[in-house]
């Protein structure tokens, strides 16, 4: 059975075609993801109506365009499968809308996928080898999340980010260092440019390492007060740069691998899934890959990032399972993983 996924809860346009034969692993077709990071880039944030502009757009044409590169014909696909939510509303309603139009067109079931799942269930496409049950490290622009995930539609949250999401600490950050939206990877990759060991006057303290939840909004003032008070030596400085990036990376990525270990032995999981645009981080990956006893699963780098794969996978994970929906589901801008059930949209 083929699906056609859409994913528009933020500032990426993603369509996909999945195909799964009974008892095969799911098998990714074709997949296009069309990114705004340009037009936002100029705002330092992403702006909802522009990004819902965006999509109405570009919608149309990626699915008219990986319909025709691929050949297939309406009368294939057997689900749409599109993200309800969490995002931003107005984004989810061009996805949704648009994935209703085609449904009543075609008559093809729709079902609406959490976006969350979507990042949760991504290793798991990438990674045929990875089973039920594992960790999942879910780290992005708006998310900070670990989930125990024991089955489709079994989520339990075991530590999740009370301030700003792993993504959103290196954005800000990168923004102090002067580094254009969103700056995340940018920052990573100075960081690993630096060589050298992080001097003292560059170290950061170690934030709400005991408290139950992630934190970063301390990080970020510390941040904010080291770039202030060496700001113009390491203006002209850029090895200094470097290792300030260096010192930032490491402490992020410390507060998360923390994070991490506690859970592991909290819930004896040592099957471990990195997911979300930080999960691309390389000292990320190497510090959880260096944690003993545990293996670690990551999506390409593609599924990192916001993608339709995932949430045709979600789709198709749960259509199997026998969910539907009808078409009066309405988008939810907030919308827990940990809610989720099966059969129970
Ligand atoms: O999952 P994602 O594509 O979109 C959201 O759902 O938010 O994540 C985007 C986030 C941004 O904050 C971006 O700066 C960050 O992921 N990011 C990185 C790296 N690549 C992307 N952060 C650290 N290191 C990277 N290599
Ligand atoms: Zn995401």
């Amino acid at each position: 059975m083929l699906v056609l996924a859409i994913e528009s809860s933020c500032d990426e346009t993603a369509v996909a075609l999945l195909d799964s034969a009974s008892g095969q692993a799911v098998r990714l077709i074709d997949e296009v993801i069309s990114s705004q990071t340009n037009i936002h880039e100029l705002y330092g944030g992403v702006v909802p109506e522009l990004a819902a502009r965006e999509h109405l757009h570009n919608l149309p044409l990626l699915v008219d365009g990986i319909m025709q590169k691929t050949r297939v014909s309406w009368s294939d696909i057997g689900l749409l499968a599109v993200t309800r939510g969490p995002g931003l509303k107005g984004c989810l309603l061009i996805g949704m809308d648009f994935a209703k139009g085609i449904s009543v067109g075609t008559g093809i079931p729709l079902l609406g996928v959490n976006h969350i799942e979507g990042h949760v269930l991504a290793p798991m496409l990438d990674n045929p080898e990875l089973h039920f049950p594992y960790l999942a490290l879910i780290v992005s622009g708006g998310h900070t999340e670990i989930v125990a995930v024991r089955d489709v539609g079994s989520y339990s949250i075991v530590a999740r980010t009370i301030d700003d999401a792993a993504g959103e600490a290196f954005d800000k950050s990168a923004n102090l260092l002067g580094l254009a939206y969103p700056g995340g990877a940018k920052l990573a990759a100075l960081a690993d440019s630096a060589t050298a060991a992080i001097p003292k006057e560059f170290e950061l303290p170690k934030v709400m390492r005991e408290a139950e939840g992630f934190s970063f909004s301390g990080l970020k003032t510390a941040i904010a007060l080291l770039i202030k008070k060496k700001g113009a030596h390491i203006a002209q400085d850029p090895q200094a740069q470097a290792l300030l990036a260096k010192s930032i990376q490491s402490s992020i990525v410390e507060t998360l691998i923390h994070k991490l270990k506690l859970a592991i032995s909290q819930t004896g999981l040592r099957n471990v899934a990195l997911s979300g645009g930080v999960s691309a981080n390389r000292a990320l990956r190497a510090a959880a890959a260096a944690i003993p006893g545990v293996r670690v699963y990551t999506p390409s780098a593609l599924h990192c990032m916001d993608n339709a794969a995932m949430i045709g996978y979600v789709g198709l994970k749960r259509f199997e399972r026998g969910e539907r929906n009808t078409l009066d589901i309405s988008a939810l801008s907030r919308w827990p993983v940990e809610t989720l059930q099966l059969g129970n949209p």
